[in-house]
């Protein structure tokens, strides 16, 4: 298969429009209580939109452990990556659904 005329057939070369809406991520709880209101799935994002045109720079800024990671992997197509781990919402590219991201788009971690 040839990726990259695929890829650029379902949104063109040109510039792109990054969009997402109603992103939520959830993890399953860790412990075994019987109950499952005693141990609701933990939320790292909660109903998150945003949007990106070409040319724009975003800064997501937050304290440790406030989910810019989890947002970054979102929109990068990296997620879910545990089990029992749920992602809804939608990211879209030109106004539609973006498919596939970790096809189209790359970044790496600092490691300190
Ligand atoms: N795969 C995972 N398993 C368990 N918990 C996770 C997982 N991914 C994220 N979390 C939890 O989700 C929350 C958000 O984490 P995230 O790494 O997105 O935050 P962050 O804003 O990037 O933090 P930092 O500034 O430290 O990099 C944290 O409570 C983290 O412990
Ligand atoms: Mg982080």
């Amino acid at each position: 298969m040839d990726l990259s005329k695929s890829l650029s057939r379902r949104s063109g070369n040109g510039p792109l429009h990054l969009a997402w809406k109603n992103l939520d991520y959830s993890l399953a709880p860790g412990g075994k209580k019987k109950n499952a209101d005693d141990n609701p799935p933990k939320i790292i994002l909660a109903d998150v939109s945003g949007s990106l045109k070409p040319g724009q720079l975003l800064a997501v800024l937050g304290p440790s452990g406030s989910g810019k990671t989890s947002l970054l992997n979102a929109l990068a197509g990296r997620l879910p990556i545990t089990d029992g781990a749920r992602l809804t919402g939608s990211v879209l590219l030109n106004g539609a659904p973006a498919g596939d991201m970790a096809l189209r788009s790359a970044y790496i971690e600092q490691v300190s």
